[in-house]
């Protein structure tokens, strides 16, 4: 049975800058001002690993949400930033990223503490991955065009399309990876000339609003990102209904989601959503298990389970079942689960109290239905939210811990014998968001590709590159994020006449 290890002596000390900054006092970002909430209401961010609270957070509501959507409308149709060129804005982008990279250990510390992930993640992954979305998206602020069209109809015309950015867009976006999902969210808004209202999860502010001060930093000028801290029923649903946003852009849950899309309704604006997942991977009889079991090992566990993408549906061929069961059980329990700020974590803790209740819920409601738990299956200590790594067996597909996002280091295995049965079954689910495929068969491989319906289909192996397209099918969201779909959809095409 792991134990998990707090003694404070065995974790990496805090950075002073850390330290300084978890002592700063709670603000917003609005109209390049640091100012408390109107309110005066703040609300605290909690380290998962312990429950201890690191810092003291603003919390926004209507009130802040206006005042920073003013500011975001006044940016975006009269500041300097509507007269500032697609080339000022990549290098302003590209400035974002390398102080990103030079304070990449400090912004590491930050997402650890706040989130929980292991330090060598934070530091080897979220963090210069968010440096990567920000220069990859300045790549494209100077190369987004319309086109010249011939017209058929009698007469003279000369027509053409033009790109305009959207206008003021608020995001919305969740904590499992803060400031990652902010850079997938601000940097193709920025690159396409939009201003922003950007709310980070309450969970997690910290790197958002570190970020907010990088960005000021970078010489963006004031009111173009606003960064109002607070909860989702104020904060978020306020820019959700605000009248004077153009496209609110979310990443979280399903239900969440829906709600957005009643809010917006009121003004119309565009809305693109990314969603819940609860994601199959069929593992066929000609698989190469010596890269798929990592491979599982590492989509399931991976950021405690909290993974939209994580491959929670296992489907495995009956004549390789017992193997891949064997291996991802012994996968699971020989995962070194502890505090991000401890070397040798490979799995943290959950982000929250509520997580954890959920997640064990979850476990004991398949076990109450018949389901068989072959590693983890339940909480880790007294303190902090650690959740064993579980791997559950005996399932249906009919059964809630087969069909609902746990969002946890949870997964469920299931055994079948023909590929139509299990296409039928990976594709029964009201989700569609990512599949795996593991087969050494070319030919299945795209054939089982064009029939799941899902955004996004690895086969051996994942890639989730900001060049790559990214977006869910039915329940799983609208719209897709990265590449330059992602960029595109920051924008409005205008289609110009003129008779000749
Ligand atoms: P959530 O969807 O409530 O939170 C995500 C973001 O939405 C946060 O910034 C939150 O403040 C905001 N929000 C909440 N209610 C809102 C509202 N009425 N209007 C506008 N914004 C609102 O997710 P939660 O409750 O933290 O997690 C619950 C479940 O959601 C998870 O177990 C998981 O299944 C799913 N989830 C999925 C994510 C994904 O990446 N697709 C990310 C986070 C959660
Ligand atoms: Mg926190």
């Amino acid at each position: 049975m792991t134990t998990i290890d707090q003694t404070p002596g065995n974790l990496t000390a805090l950075l002073p800058s850390v330290m300084k900054f978890l002592d700063r006092e709670p603000a917003l970002l609005i109209d390049g001002r640091w100012q408390p909430a109107r309110s005066g209401e703040t609300f605290v961010s909690r380290n998962p690993a312990n429950g201890s609270t690191l810092a003291k957070i603003a919390s926004g509501d209507a009130e802040d949400v206006d005042l920073a959507v003013k500011a975001a409308r006044r940016a975006f149709k009269s500041g300097p930033w509507s007269r500032t060129k697609s080339s000022d804005r990549a290098q302003m982008l590209w400035k974002l990223a390398d102080l990103i990279t030079e304070h990449a250990d400090e912004l590491a510390q930050l997402e650890t503490l706040d989130q929980g992930k292991p330090l060598n993640v934070s530091r080897g992954a979220d963090i210069p991955g968010s440096a990567e979305t920000f220069r990859y998206m300045a790549g494209w602020a100077t190369k987004l065009t319309g086109k010249t069209i011939q017209v058929g109809a009698p007469g003279d015309f000369h027509s053409y399309t033009q790109l305009e950015p959207v206008g003021v867009v608020g995001q919305i976006v969740p904590w499992n990876f803060p400031l990652a999902m902010a850079a997938w969210k601000l940097a193709p808004a920025l690159a396409a000339g939009c201003t922003v209202v950007l709310k980070p999860a309450e969970n997690t502010p910290l790197t958002a609003l570190r970020l907010g001060e990088l960005i000021q930093e970078a010489g963006f000028p004031d009111g173009v990102v606003n960064i109002v801290t607070g909860f989702g029923d104020t904060a978020g649903a306020a820019i959700a209904q605000h009248p004077d946003i153009d496209k609110v852009a979310f990443t979280g849950s399903t239900g969440v989601g829906k709600s957005i899309v009643r809010a917006a309704i009121g003004n119309l604006k565009r809305v693109s959503l990314e969603l819940g997942g609860k994601n199959p991977s069929i593992v066929m009889e000609d698989a190469d298990l010596v890269a798929a079991i990592p491979g599982l090992i590492q989509g399931s566990f991976a950021n405690s389970g909290q993974v939209c993408t994580a491959p929670s549906r296992i489907f495995v061929h009956g004549s390789v079942f017992e193997d891949v069961l064997a291996g991802l059980s012994d996968g699971a329990r020989a995962l070194k689960v502890g505090p991000g700020l401890s070397p040798g974590s490979q799995m943290g803790p959950v982000i929250s109290e509520r997580q954890l209740v959920s997640i064990t819920e979850h476990i004991e409601g398949g076990v109450t239905a018949g389901a068989k738990v072959t590693a983890g299956g339940g909480r880790l200590g007294t303190e902090g939210y650690f959740v064993a790594p579980t791997v559950v067996s005996n399932v249906s597909n009919e059964m809630p811990i087969a069909r609902e996002e746990i969002f946890g280091p949870v997964v469920v295995l299931s055994p079948f014998r023909e590929i139509d049965d299990v296409l039928h079954m990976a594709n029964d689910t009201q989700y569609g968001l990512t599949a795996q495929i593991w087969t050494q068969n070319v030919s299945n491989a795209h054939r089982m590709a064009t029939r799941i319906d899902a955004g996004s289909i690895w086969v051996n192996g994942k890639s989730m590159d900001i060049a790559l397209p990214f977006g869910g099918f039915k329940q799983s969201g609208w719209g897709q994020e990265k590449g330059v779909e992602g960029v595109e959809m920051y924008t409005r095409s205008k289609t110009v006449v003129v008779a000749l």
